[in-house]
C-alpha cells in the first residue's frame, strides 16, 4: 500500500514560494476548489482579512456565521466579531446575506447554490437558504492556505490572508451527494464519524448513510429491545469476540446527528431487513428464521419491525429511513411452521412474493409516518409506496435501475463498479471486487470521468435521479487508517461528479487541484492514497 505522505516543511516551503511568485508577478493563483464551482470569474481585486474585519450576517444565518467565524478565528487569530444585521453595505467585512428565493438567479441557485463575490471592500456570500451560505463558506475556506484545516494552524501571514478577487456562481447538479459507512462489519467511533463529517462538508457532500445493522452486529440502542445491543452488538468482523459495547447509545446518535446537521449533512439510518439480520436474530430468535432472515409470516415479527423503526425515526429527524431489502436469503422460510399458511392465505407460490409483501408493508409503514423509505434495488420490482427511493447498486443489472424510474420512483445511483469504495483503487491493491467488476479498479480517474446518467435518458427520467452515493462496506476495513485510505481522495472525485454540471470535467486540472486537497487532508490528519501512477516528480502544488 502506498500511503507515503510528503514532508510538511517542504509543503510549507513550496506554498510560501508560490505565494511570493504570484505576488511578484501580480497574478492570481489558479483556483484549487473541489468541487470546482459552476462559474468562476477572477478579478484583479483582493480582499484582505485583517484585525478589524467583522462578519456581518443576516439574523437568520447565525449558525453559518458562527461556523465561519470559528474557522477563520482559528486561522487568523483575529476577533472577527459577528454582527447580526440585514442591512449589509459595509466595508471590511465578510458578509453572509440571505436573499429572497424569488430574486433573479436565486431560483436557479436552489437552496444549496450561492454567489461569492470578493472585491476590495468585502467578501460577500449570498444565497436563498442557509445551506447555500454554508457551501459559500466552504469555498471561501478553500481560497485560503490548506493549513487552516489543522486544529491549531500557525497564524496566516498578511499575504496569506488575502482572498483573490472573484465572482463565483455555484450550485450542485444533484441534491443527494452521499456516503455510506458500514458500521456493522467494522464499528467506528463517534469521533471518527465526526472527522469524516468534517471532510464530507469540505467536499460539499450532504448525506451520511449509516448501515447500522447486519449479520456481524447491531449498532443502535433501541429501548424496547435491549438485547439488540446487549447480545447483538458484541463484536464485529475485525473483533468477533467483542468488546460488547460496539454500538451507539441514543445520546451518542443525537450528538452525531446534531454535529452532521451543523455541517448541513443529513444522517440517514439503515435497518437492513428482512435479510442481513443475524445480529438481531441472535437477540430475538422468535422473530427470525433460525439463521439471518426475518420471518414475515410471524405477526410478532412485524410488530417488532414497527416498534424498532418507530424508535429509529425519532432519533433521525432528517426524514429518510433505509430499510435495506438486499440479498435476502429466504431458503429457510419453507421450514417455518406458519409460512405455508401465510402463503396460502395470500395466494403466494414463491418466497420472492413474501419478500414483496414485506417490502410493501415496510415502505408503507415508513411513508405513512412522513419519512421517505429507501430500499436497495432488489425491491424495485415490488409494489412499493410511491415515495420510496430505490438505491441502485448492482451494476450488472441496469434493468432494475430502469424499472425503478419507469415506475416513477426517485433513485440514488451507487453502482459497484464506480462507487463501491471497498473496491480497490488500483490493480494489486487491497480491496475486493466481490460483486463483480468489468470496469477496472474504481480509481480516482475512473470516477472523475464517469457520467452517471445514461445519455439516452430524457430530462423527465433524469429528474428522478436524486443523486449519487459512495458506499464503504467494511468486511476488509480493519482500521481508521485503512478506512481513510479507501475514502480519500476518491471522495473528491465523487464530489466533483455529484456537484459539477454534466460533462465538462477536466481531469488534468482535477489532478492539479487534488494535490492541494492532499495538503488539506494532511492538515486534517486524514490518511489518503497517493496515486502510484502520478508523475515521479509529483509534488504538492498550492492554491
Ligand atoms: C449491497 O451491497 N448489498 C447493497
Amino acid at each position: 500500500m502506498n500511503t507515503s505522505k510528503h514532508n510538511a516543511a517542504a509543503v510549507v516551503g513550496a506554498f510560501i514560494l508560490s505565494i511570493a511568485c504570484h505576488c511578484a508577478l501580480g497574478q492570481h493563483p489558479p483556483s484549487s476548489i473541489i468541487p470546482e464551482p459552476f462559474e468562476r470569474v477572477a478579478s484583479s481585486e483582493a480582499f484582505a482579512i485583517g484585525p478589524e474585519t467583522s462578519i456581518v450576517a443576516d439574523p437568520d444565518a447565525g449558525a453559518q456565521a458562527a461556523y465561519l467565524a470559528r474557522r477563520l478565528r482559528r486561522a487568523t487569530g483575529f476577533e472577527l466579531p459577528i454582527i447580526a444585521r440585514a442591512e449589509q453595505d459595509i466595508a471590511d467585512a465578510i458578509v453572509l446575506r440571505l436573499t429572497s428565493a424569488e430574486a433573479p438567479r436565486a431560483s436557479a441557485m436552489g437552496a444549496e447554490g450561492y454567489r461569492l463575490s470578493v472585491t476590495g471592500r468585502r467578501a460577500q456570500i449570498s444565497a436563498s437558504a442557509p445551506a447555500g451560505l454554508f457551501y459559500g463558506a466552504q469555498t471561501l475556506l478553500q481560497m485560503l492556505p490548506p493549513r487552516i484545516y489543522a486544529a491549531n494552524p500557525s497564524p496566516l501571514t498578511a499575504a496569506e490572508r488575502s482572498l483573490a478577487g472573484v465572482e463565483i456562481h455555484d450550485r450542485p447538479r444533484f441534491a443527494w451527494r452521499g456516503l455510506m459507512i458500514d458500521l456493522s462489519r467494522h464499528f467506528f467511533s463517534k469521533e471518527q464519524l465526526q472527522k469524516t463529517i468534517d471532510a464530507m462538508a469540505m467536499h460539499k457532500l450532504n448525506v451520511l448513510h449509516l448501515h447500522l445493522t447486519d449479520n456481524p452486529g447491531w449498532r443502535v440502542e433501541i429501548d424496547r429491545y435491549p438485547l439488540l445491543t446487549a447480545v447483538g452488538a458484541i463484536g464485529d468482523r475485525t473483533n468477533p469476540d467483542g468488546p460488547a459495547r460496539l454500538y451507539f447509545s441514543k445520546d451518542e446518535i443525537r450528538e452525531i446527528v446534531a454535529y452532521a446537521a451543523e455541517h448541513h449533512i443529513a444522517v440517514v439510518p439503515e435497518i437492513d431487513l428482512p435479510g442481513h439480520s443475524m445480529a438481531a436474530a441472535k437477540a430475538y430468535p422468535e422473530f427470525f428464521d433460525g439463521d439471518r432472515t426475518l420471518n414475515p409470516a410471524n405477526d410478532g415479527a412485524l410488530e417488532f419491525v414497527r416498534n424498532v423503526l418507530t424508535e429509529v425515526m425519532e432519533l433521525f429527524p432528517a426524514g429518510h429511513l433505509h430499510f435495506g431489502g438486499d440479498e435476502v436469503r429466504n431458503h429457510r422460510w419453507g421450514e417455518l411452521p406458519e409460512m405455508a399458511e401465510f402463503m396460502r392465505r395470500h395466494g403466494y407460490t414463491e418466497f420472492r412474493q413474501v419478500e414483496g409483501h414485506f417490502a410493501t408493508f415496510v415502505s408503507n409503514f415508513i411513508a405513512e409516518r412522513g419519512f421517505a423509505p429507501i430500499g436497495w434495488d432488489e425491491v424495485a420490482e415490488f409494489d412499493l409506496h410511491p415515495q420510496t427511493i430505490v438505491q441502485w447498486w448492482l451494476h450488472l443489472r441496469p434493468e432494475t435501475r430502469d424499472l425503478a424510474v419507469e415506475k416513477g420512483h426517485r433513485i440514488i445511483i451507487s453502482p459497484t463498479d464506480y462507487l463501491y469504495f471497498d473496491y480497490p483503487n488500483h490493480a494489486g491493491e487491497p480491496g475486493a471486487v466481490w460483486a463483480g467488476n468489468d470496469n477496472g479498479p474504481n480509481s480516482l480517474e475512473l470516477i472523475h470521468q464517469w457520467e452517471p446518467v445514461p445519455d439516452s435518458w430524457s430530462s423527465e427520467r433524469e429528474a428522478l435521479v436524486l443523486g449519487l452515493q459512495a458506499n464503504l462496506w467494511t468486511e476488509f476495513i480493519r482500521s481508521e487508517e485503512y478506512f481513510e485510505y479507501m475514502l480519500f481522495p476518491r471522495l473528491s472525485a465523487l464530489a466533483e461528479v455529484a456537484w459539477r454540471p454534466k460533462g465538462d470535467k477536466n481531469l488534468e486540472d482535477f489532478i492539479r487541484r487534488i494535490q492541494v486537497q492532499m495538503q488539506r487532508y494532511d492538515a486534517m490528519g486524514l490518511n489518503y492514497r497517493v496515486h502510484s501512477e502520478w508523475p515521479s516528480d509529483f509534488r504538492y502544488l498550492t492554491h
